[in-house]
């Protein structure tokens, strides 16, 4: 696709945050299995249910452009998946270890699609796009956030410093 407009532009990013979406479905299902911890577990389990969701509400907002539903690879996510990968080959089966990493990971893959679904909500904004286009994606921003939020009282709660406590022995 040639991006000419700033429309195509919005087009180009929405088959990237859906590509996220859909590859983050696969990844939280990995992320709930590799991590020991059960209340950390069971968050990510919860996110996984509604990144599926996102990635239907995003099919609705492909339909209400009424673009074909595409994928587009973003290298962001790829590089993270590797990151994440490349720690897990390093980490020797130290569970509280591969815990930590996680929940570090959730943050920022949650960082990436707030930013994404932000610059989305401002170009929409711009190109008076409908509601149909932009209450999805307002949805989704709106659970990205409070996912964010569970993160970050996840980082600062009993369970991490738990983990914190065994590690530093
Ligand atoms: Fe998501």
């Amino acid at each position: 696709m040639t991006v000419e407009t700033l429309h195509d532009k919005f087009v180009y990013e929405l088959q990237q945050v859906y590509y996220i979406e859909t590859e983050l479905v696969d990844i939280l299902d990995e992320m709930v299995e590799s991590t020991a911890d059960e209340t950390i577990s069971e968050g990510f389990e919860t996110h996984q249910r509604e990144t599926a969701e996102q990635a239907r509400r995003l099919e609705g907002v492909f339909d209400a452009l009424d673009e074909p539903t595409e994928l587009r690879q973003c290298h962001a996510l790829d590089g993270l998946i590797e990151d994440r990968q490349a720690f897990l080959d390093s980490a020797v089966a130290d569970t509280d270890l591969i815990d930590l990493y996680n929940v570090g990971a959730g943050v920022k893959v949650e960082r990436l699609e707030i930013s994404a679904y932000e610059g989305l909500l401002t170009h929409a904004d711009r190109l008076d796009l409908p509601n149909e286009v932009t209450e999805p994606l307002e949805e989704n921003l709106d659970q990205e956030e409070a996912t964010l939020k569970e993160l970050k009282g996840t980082m600062s709660g009993s369970t991490v410093h738990q983990l914190l406590g065994r590690l530093m022995g």
